[in-house]
């Protein structure tokens, strides 16, 4: 058993806090928000996470966690300090290190016995060293402090999951004594573990974050020359699926990739190479693709519907994918303003991210459009005349294509996840946009909507 402090309570910090306690260790959160602090205490989660409050309940509840502001207790006697605070993008894309500064300072002057620090957050190659270089010039007591690199592969929504079943946990140490201090405390998870020095320990995260990414936009890219050439992308990726090689994981086309991970890491690691004079084509291109792919469907339905001004506009899911409430580089956001700006009334609906997403573009009028918060899917569709699907969530998925050209004024919809197929949502009357798909022609289905389709120009 170890005792282990971890500094911020952010998905990767609490995450990885309360799952060391799960596994027996005595774990000290860190957070300068004292709020924040009274409600970890309370047992809430400040973040939506499957398993977390549970987890945190039983384990505060045992004494294995504790929550506290006071970094100095937690600190001293601690065997191994985490670092999971944020490493935000800045506007160059580099990764903004002051969070990470803040706390080495606060470990320096906070530690007095041999103690491990271990970062978590993502930073750029080459960070693990100045850390340990910056704690040794601030260290006042006469203790040993070594930095190791342990960085997280933990996917939103499934966090917790994803900490205690990790396909490998990563280490990149440069000791003897470091190793054996991280191999101890992962000990209890029964993981494979995948030893390195610490420079190839932070390149294995963003190239292992980077290459996923580029896998997207490559699929996107497929996706949209599918279309062209009259192919399949969904027949296209099964059919690729089958070479283990290429794996059957994330293949899935769509309105690009969001989240708190891919986007910024990507601007990160070609901001990397470009500091070193090299210019990495790979990821540029998946950067690239994403941007274009993002606002897709925005553009097909601009052409094909002149003025949004006026129409009563359906937005499903706003949230990056599903199972979180986070909102951040979702295609909504961009997609959203620019609804708004043509004059279209939104009618959103996402089951748990809409509060955050109200808080940028509050419910009311915006300019010529209109933005309205909506509690479930049928009342999203109720009359009307377009649909943009961004979010593939479960209550989403259960809508059937009938209940679109039942439900809505016009059945016209743009999906971009690819939740329907094309045949039934063709079969039903509805005119269907996806990604890398043929789209479902009016006219031909059994619906009855198609005159109003083009009573209202459609
Ligand atoms: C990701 C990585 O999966 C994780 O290992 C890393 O630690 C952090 O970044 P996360 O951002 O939580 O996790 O979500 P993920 O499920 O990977 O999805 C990221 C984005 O890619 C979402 O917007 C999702 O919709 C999109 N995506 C994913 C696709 O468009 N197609 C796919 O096939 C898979």
């Amino acid at each position: 058993m170890y005792k282990i402090a971890v500094a911020g309570t952010g998905y990767v910090g609490l995450v990885a806090g309360v799952c060391f306690a799960e596994v027996g260790h005595q774990v000290t959160c860190v957070d300068i928000d004292e709020s924040k602090v009274e409600l970890m205490k309370s047992g809430v989660s400040p973040i939506y996470e499957e398993n977390l409050e549970e987890l945190m309940r039983k384990n505060y509840a045992v004494g294995r966690i504790n929550y506290t502001t006071d970094y100095q207790v937690a600190y001293k006697d601690a065997d191994a300090i985490f670092i999971g605070v944020g490493t935000p993008e800045q506007p160059d894309g580099s990764a903004n290190l002051s969070y990470i500064a803040t706390v080495a300072r606060q470990i320096a002057e906070s530690v007095e016995k041999d103690c491990l620090v271990v970062v978590k957050s993502t930073v750029p190659v080459g960070t693990n060293d100045k850390v340990e270089q910056f704690i040794q010039d601030f260290l006042v007591h006469d203790v040993r402090v070594e930095v190791a690199s342990n960085p997280e592969f933990l996917a939103q929504g499934s966090a917790v999951h994803d900490t205690l079943h990790a396909e490998r946990i990563v280490i990149g140490t440069e000791s003897k004594w470091a190793e054996e201090v991280l191999m101890g405390i992962y000990e209890p998870f029964h993981l494979p573990i995948v030893s390195v020095n610490r420079r190839s320990a932070e390149m294995i995260k963003y190239a292992s974050n980077d290459f996923l990414a580029l896998k997207i936009s490559y699929m996107n890219d497929i996706a949209n020359l599918c279309e062209l050439v009259g192919a399949d992308i969904q027949d296209v990726a099964r059919g690729m699926s089958f070479d283990a090689r290429i794996g059957s994981k994330f293949l899935n086309a769509g309105i690009g990739f969001g989240g708190s991970c891919f986007p910024k890491d990507t601007k990160a690691l070609e901001y990397i190479a470009k500091q070193q004079g090299y210019e990495l084509k790979t990821v540029k291109a998946a950067i690239d693709v994403n941007k274009e792919q993002k606002t897709m469907l925005y553009k097909k339905a601009s052409k094909r519907l002149i003025t949004f001004s006026g129409l009563k506009v359906a937005v499903l899911g706003l949230t990056f994918k599903p199972g979180t409430d986070d909102l951040r580089e979702a295609a909504s956001l961009e997609n959203v303003p620019l609804l708004l700006e043509q004059g279209a009334d939104i009618y959103a609906y996402d089951p748990v991210g809409a509060n955050n997403f109200a808080k940028v573009h509050p419910e009311g009028k915006h300019g010529r459009g209109s933005i309205t918060y909506v509690s479930n899917v049928e009342q999203a569709l109720e009359g009307a005349n377009v649909c943009f699907i961004f979010t593939e969530w479960g209550e989403v998925k259960a809508i059937t294509p009938e209940a679109y050209e039942k439900l809505m004024m016009t059945p016209l919809v743009y999906d971009g996840r690819n939740i329907y197929s094309v045949q039934e949502m063709e079969e039903a009357g509805v005119e269907y946009h996806s990604i890398g798909r043929k789209q479902s022609n009016r006219g031909q289905g059994k619906g009855q909507k198609h005159h109003e389709l083009q009573t209202i120009g459609l």
